[in-house]
């Protein structure tokens, strides 16, 4: 495979330029986009990130301190910012993750020289400083421009800590925890979009079986208020652990014969692309053989999402409760040599394809899956940003989020594809897979991956009932599918601008191999 794409590299820069494609491309692909029964519309927080205090996702990867010579704003590295605000964050979930379920939020206020050092067992028992707490986080959201998605602690902590925390985010009044809030610098109530009432209770959030998390639910369900008005909080409780739909009719039952006394608003479901646990896929230097398995691992959050939803179908048929999958994306093996516990890894042109498919099947699934989070924001597991020191670089996911923007709340519109197979060994797949949606300005837009990483393939794209004059977009394509992007080379792996003009009453799109294309047409 390699030498394969490798030698297609040579030719992509003509793949790209308008005009008739000229390789050697199979030209069997269809696409035709329906927009005469547009969908659900694809809500903008399936592009939601995911910040925990884990190795450097917070310290160093968000928080240098107000006294670096890191540029920061207030503590927080503008370059990060800078990249986070370009993607349009809508919301970022926050402390954990596991982390959440051991975090006690009043360690976090108050001035940072007085905050006690205490312990992260679950990611590598380093010494959590708290410097990064609730006043930073809020900063942080609101610096590039997204919501705030708050994780309180179930497993370890207390109905009534949480209940406190809410009341400390959120009242107007000056009560006790309003008036503290604004003796810590912030008198206005802060806004919380989400609340995730604990994580991963069947696990590292306390081993509960379905029927005990339920019983833990409806009491933090009740206390946990938000008061502030201004933004309704959706809660979100803890869901299914992939495939295990323990939990799914569990929460859709209780919630079902609930009473006036608690309420929540999604579910979560968590899945990772890893195939074995403990995650051994390589981020780099791999071949053919695992760029087929995890796009075919990816690909099962397809049935997952049917699953669930099924069972959720049963209990909610007007589709009240959101499927939030709020953890996502591939879990490889370590970076060799990283400390223990800190989950990094590179991030390569397979794992932005990985990104794309979920990403695809999120819209897909629009009506019920209204909240996505990928597994984490910056230095941790599939990331949009990794960093040493003062260097930032955008990895090829970032790319995907960014090229994807125009789909965030647009509504979706039908596509048929039709195209052969790309197979290798056993695994086999569409070798086409694409989305397509209208944005609030009517404009249409296609997001097309070419899963097949040894083929270009040139596409026709119709539009039922119109004829197509153009398209433009981008691009994002590599050398290999295991380019990554380096702080040495920080721009392998971007995406290129593409235009195409129909021509003899058809619009092709050329698609090199193991590629993403996100353009416009008209
Ligand atoms: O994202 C890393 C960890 O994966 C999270 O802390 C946990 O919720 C999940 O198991």
């Amino acid at each position: 495979m390699t030498n394969r794409i490798r030698a297609f590299a040579c030719i992509a820069t003509v793949l790209w330029l308008p005009g008739p494609f000229a390789g050697a491309a199979d030209e069997s692909a269809r696409l035709t986009i329906d927009t005469s029964k547009p969908g659900a519309t694809i809500n903008r927080h399936i592009f939601g990130q995911f910040a925990e205090h884990l190795g450097r996702g917070v310290y160093e990867g968000i928080w240098v301190g107000p006294d670096s010579a890191i540029p920061n704003t207030r503590g927080i590295r503008n370059d990060v910012v800078a990249a986070l605000k370009a993607i349009k964050v809508p919301n970022v979930r926050w402390p954990g993750g596991c982390f959440a379920d051991e975090y006690h939020w009043r360690n976090g206020i108050g001035p940072r020289d007085r905050r006690p050092a205490t312990l992260n067992p679950n990611w590598g028992g380093v010494i959590e400083p708290n410097t990064f707490g609730t006043h930073e986080f809020m900063d942080f959201v609101q610096q590039i421009g997204a919501e705030a998605y708050v994780s309180i602690n179930v497993g370890s902590g207390s109905a009534a800590e949480a209940a406190d925390w809410l009341e400390y985010l959120t009242t107007p009044q000056p009560s006790a925890l309003g008036k503290q809030r604004a003796a810590n610098g912030h008198p206005e109530p802060y806004a919380v979009a989400l609340l995730g009432i604990g994580n991963e209770a069947w696990g590292c959030g306390g081993s509960m079986t379905p029927d005990h998390y339920v019983s833990q639910l409806k009491v933090y369900a009740r206390y946990a208020r938000n008061y502030n008005t201004a933004r309704k909080m959706q809660r979100i409780a803890v869901g299914p652990d992939g495939a295990d739909t323990g939990y799914t009719r569990a929460v859709m039952e209780a919630w079902k014969t609930r009473t006036w006394a608690w309420d929540i608003e999604g579910i979560s479901l968590h899945f990772y692309t890893v195939v074995k646990w403990p995650p051994a896929f390589k981020a780099t230097g791999f071949g053919e053989d695992d760029y087929a398995t995890l796009l075919n691992e990816t690909r099962r959050m397809e049935s997952l999402l049917r699953t669930h939803e099924a069972i959720m179908d049963q209990f909610d048929p007007e589709r009240k409760i959101a499927l939030v999958v709020d953890e996502w994306g591939a879990w490889l093996a370590a970076t060799p040599g990283s400390p223990e516990g800190f989950l990094e890894q590179q991030n390569s042109q397979r794992d932005a394809l990985i990104a794309a498919l979920n990403i695809n099947t999120f819209a897909r699934h629009a009506a019920r899956v209204r909240g996505a989070n990928i597994a984490q924001m910056v230095n941790v597991l599939q990331a949009m940003i990794l960093t040493d020191k003062a260097k930032m670089l955008l990895t090829p996911t970032y790319h995907v989020f960014r090229m994807y923007v125009p789909f965030q709340d647009a509504t979706t519109l039908p596509v048929t594809v039709t195209s052969d197979e790309y197979r290798h060994g056993d695994i086999h797949m569409p070798r086409i897979d694409a989305i397509a949606a209208r944005d609030a300005q009517g404009r249409t837009w296609l997001a097309v991956s070419n899963l097949d990483p040894d083929r270009a393939t040139r596409i026709s794209v119709d539009v039922a009932g119109t004829r197509l004059k153009r398209a433009h977009g981008e691009t994002l394509a590599a050398a290999r599918v295991d380019s990554v992007n380096t702080f040495e080379a920080p721009a392998s792996v971007a995406p290129k601008p593409i235009q195409a003009q129909a021509s003899g009453g058809a619009l092709r799109l050329a698609l090199p191999p193991a590629s993403l294309t996100v353009v416009s047409v008209e």
